[in-house]
């Protein structure tokens, strides 16, 4: 590893997360502050094993702090997961003279950067609107994911009102309840479905029709969607209770738009501490937020082990939803 760190990649990977601009900012800016040069490495790995690789300046990143996707493009890449790629990918950051990577992505983006970790100084930063990674309490993306799940809801809401109908609304996750937990308590879903916890029809068809005893005919119930298919869910439940049923998947729109404020300063704190890492030689890190800190963590409790559902939360949501 190099003595003295002078010049350093970013990239991002993975899904997009609204605040990944933010970050790429951060970590551009304030490595041109402490001397560095920064380069931008496009779509992920895949422009990396490829050498798509540009100097950025403090320019480069101007008028995106608020602006979602990234920038720099992004990419899921098979080839990373073989050895030749990760080879072909060490190779191209030698030959540019790169000292140290910052990787803005998920679980499996920083799983791709520890295999790059015997060549060269890494650093992650959690960029997924799923808040799946283990290690860190937020990642960059969630809280704007949710508040546009918790719009898209109660937009429906109001026509599920006026028609007296039950809604299934299918959310992104992978196979994390994360999104449909908080979107579904700040939304006041009648239930949610999350693939952490098991869950019963019967039990939820109970529920239904105890509210339409109570005169409420109307419905929401948020499906993460590693717990099942909404089409599937919605027909069970339409066949056991008789309710008119109708299912809205929010898919990738969940994935754009500005970050939230919340998104843009954590983007910005993480941006900024990623440089902090690197410039005190740590490698293997990631940065995460833990007790309304960014701090430095190891990078390898983000893919070695799984994040677990804030339980009392979920139950609080049942206790509230009787
Ligand atoms: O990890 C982010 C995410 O949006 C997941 O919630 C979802 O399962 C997945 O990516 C979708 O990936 P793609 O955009 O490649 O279909």
């Amino acid at each position: 590893m190099a003595s003295e760190i002078k010049r350093i990649g970013v990239l991002t990977s993975g899904g997009d997360a609204p605040g990944m601009n933010a970050a790429l900012r951060a970590v551009v800016r304030k490595g041109i502050f402490h001397g560095l040069k920064v380069f931008g490495i496009s779509r992920g790995y895949e422009g990396l094993i490829h050498g798509e690789i540009e100097e950025m300046s403090i320019g480069s990143v101007a008028d995106i702090v608020l602006r979602g996707g990234t920038i720099l493009k992004t990419a899921r890449s098979a080839e990373m997961m073989t050895e030749a790629g990760q080879q072909k990918a060490l190779d191209q950051l030698h030959k540019q003279q790169i000292d140290a990577l910052v990787v803005i992505g998920g679980d499996g983006s920083f799983r791709g950067a520890q295999t790059l970790a015997k060549g060269i100084q890494i650093v992650g930063i959690p960029g997924t609107i799923d808040n799946d990674i283990a290690g860190t309490d937020l990642t960059i993306g969630f809280d704007t994911a949710t508040n546009t799940v918790i719009d898209a809801v109660s937009k429906i809401r109001d026509t599920a009102t006026s028609h007296e109908r039950t809604f299934i609304v299918e959310v992104m996750g992978r196979d994390c309840g994360n999104i449909a937990l908080q979107a579904g308590i700040a939304c006041g879903a009648e239930s949610i479905l999350v693939p952490e916890i098991p869950y019963d029809l019967d039990e939820i068809n109970e529920k239904l029709k105890r509210g339409h005893q109570r005169g409420k005919n109307h419905s929401i119930i948020i499906v993460s969607e590693g717990a099942g298919s909404a089409y599937k869910i919605g027909e069970e439940l339409r066949s056991r209770s008789g309710f008119e049923t109708r299912i809205t998947i929010l898919g990738h729109l969940q994935r754009g738009g500005n970050p939230s404020a919340q998104d843009a300063v954590l983007a910005a704190a993480m941006g900024g501490k990623a440089i902090e890492i690197i410039l005190a030689k740590e490698t293997n890190r990631m940065t995460a937020y833990v007790n309304q800190a960014v701090i430095s963590s190891p990078l390898e409790v983000a893919y070695g082990m799984r994040r677990p559902l804030n339980r009392s939360l979920y139950d609080l949501a049942n206790q509230l939803s009787i």
